[in-house]
């Protein structure tokens, strides 16, 4: 397929792709690793839409220098992956276990070793079981727990990450993990769940110090981010559009950014304490923007638990996940960002976009992806169009390296650049891998 030509992007501006350890890396098993939230959830019936787990996932535990050679092949100047805590620790406590850490190491030397910034998330939503046992994130002192293990993280690789993220979306680990219990660990608490956005942003703030006390690294959190179009006109719909933005968009980025909480449904007493909204508003060097698509909000009927109502956006093309393709949404999002929080807000990197498509190989074995690549190009000229504006972004990431463990929905949507056949473990680089690689990171 052709497009357009690529606007050039600033010298310097990084490009990526993204993973996460669950998604890909399988051996659940191995080198002492203890058991996380979703592979107790994976595990119960019911939970995934093909009854997949990510017990063996891409095999990437196995198939990372496979996999580096695609990013090198790939051209990429970074690889954002995460690290699975139960790894480092498998309760989530106490000392490292060395062989987990081998394992990253090995795979930041690799990276570096073919010119790849490792870009490390410490907390892509794979929580130790043991840790969810004693509350999880409904837990404060989890938060310390995560301080505890970033530090850990840190003394080892501290000198070779390149940039810090320490937690991947808690907007979405709180409200399907905790709110409506479609992701692990599968509780259903509604607003109930406030204490998991406190906690976990307290855990990031702690996480913070012990990063800068042991790495000369740059930190960042990775938010996802919807851009709310409201769907209606009256006074009503505009007040359920503006109550959804500051669950989604705010709730996590107004205190990092040291402007507190937004108002709206609060905490219990004793949740936030003293001091806490100083942790969490440690200063970042990067805001990592997740963004995948708008949200298109109403009012909500009367007898509704929610202030909001959450309805489908009309006119857009969908993905294979049937969310809407609309890259003027991160363009606006970007704009926005800049406009709400001015100087508070650092430069920013897109962590996260992309997209699903049923990609299947032809009789050659050879798998075109062209809605994929009209989304890449769609949403690349809305952040060039975003930085002619003026705002800062030096980043972007492709979600996904590979075809993975994609959560509730298991094996079903293919997100990678790279195809994998889960009978075999092949890797074939689809026709988007080309067209990045050509037409965008080395034209
Ligand atoms: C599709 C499934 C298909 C699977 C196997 C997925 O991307 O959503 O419908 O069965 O690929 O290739
Ligand atoms: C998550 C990824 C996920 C992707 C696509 C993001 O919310 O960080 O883990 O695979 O969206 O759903």
């Amino acid at each position: 397929m052709t497009t357009a030509p690529m606007p050039e992007f600033p010298a310097g501006f990084r490009w990526g792709v993204s993973t996460s350890a669950y998604q890909i890396e399988g051996a659940v098993g191995a080198d002492g690793r203890g058991p996380s939230i979703w592979d107790t959830f994976a595990h119960s019936p019911g939970r995934i839409a093909d009854g997949s787990t990510g017990d063996v996932a891409c095999d990437h535990y196995h198939r990372y220098r496979e996999d580096v050679g695609l990013l090198a092949g790939l051209g990429v100047s970074a690889y954002r992956f995460s690290i699975a805590w139960p790894r480092v620790q498998p309760t989530g406590a106490g000392a490292a276990t060395p062989a987990g850490l081998d394992f990253y190491e090995r795979l930041v030397d690799e990276l570096l070793g073919h010119g790849v910034d490792p870009v490390a998330t410490l907390f892509h939503w794979d929580l130790p079981q043991a840790l969810e046992d004693a509350g999880g994130w409904l837990n404060r002192d989890t938060a310390a727990r995560f301080a505890e293990y970033a530090d850990l993280v840190a003394a080892r690789l501290g000198d070779r990450v390149k940039l810090w993220i320490t937690l991947n979306e808690p907007f979405i680990h709180m409200s399907l993990g905790h709110g409506m219990g479609v992701h692990a660990p599968g509780r259903m608490l509604l607003f109930d769940a406030f204490p998991v956005a406190h906690h976990q942003l307290l855990g990031h703030g702690l996480a913070v110090s012990a990063l800068r006390a042991r790495s000369g690294s740059p930190v960042a959190i990775a938010n996802n981010y919807s851009p709310v179009r409201v769907a209606g006109d009256t006074d009503a719909d505009r007040a359920a559009g503006a109550a959804y933005d500051a669950l989604h968009n705010r709730l996590f980025t107004d205190p990092l950014l040291g402007l507190g909480y937004p108002d709206g449904p609060g905490f219990d007493e004793g949740v936030v304490r003293a001091g806490d909204l100083d942790v969490i508003a440690a200063p970042l060097d990067v805001l990592g923007v997740n963004y995948y698509n708008p949200t298109g909000i109403r009012a909500a009927e009367p007898d509704s638990p929610l202030p909001f109502e959450i309805v489908p956006l009309e006119g857009y093309p969908r993905t294979a996940f049937d969310w809407p393709v609309a890259p003027d949404g991160l363009r606006d999002l970007l704009v926005d960002l800049r406009d709400r929080y001015g100087a508070a807000l650092p430069p920013m990197q897109v962590t996260e976009s992309g997209c699903a498509y049923d990609d299947v190989p032809d009789a050659d074995g050879r798998v075109d992806d062209p809605d994929r690549i009209a989304y890449l190009d769609g949403h690349l000229h809305a952040v060039r169009a975003a930085i002619d504006e003026g705002v800062d972004v030096t980043g972007y990431f492709v979600w996904s390296l590979l075809d993975n463990w994609e959560w509730a929905e298991g094996f079903t949507k293919r997100f990678g650049l790279v195809h994998v056949d889960y009978a075999t473990q092949r890797r074939t680089p689809k026709s988007s891998y080309a067209w990045l690689r050509d037409r965008v990171i080395k034209p």
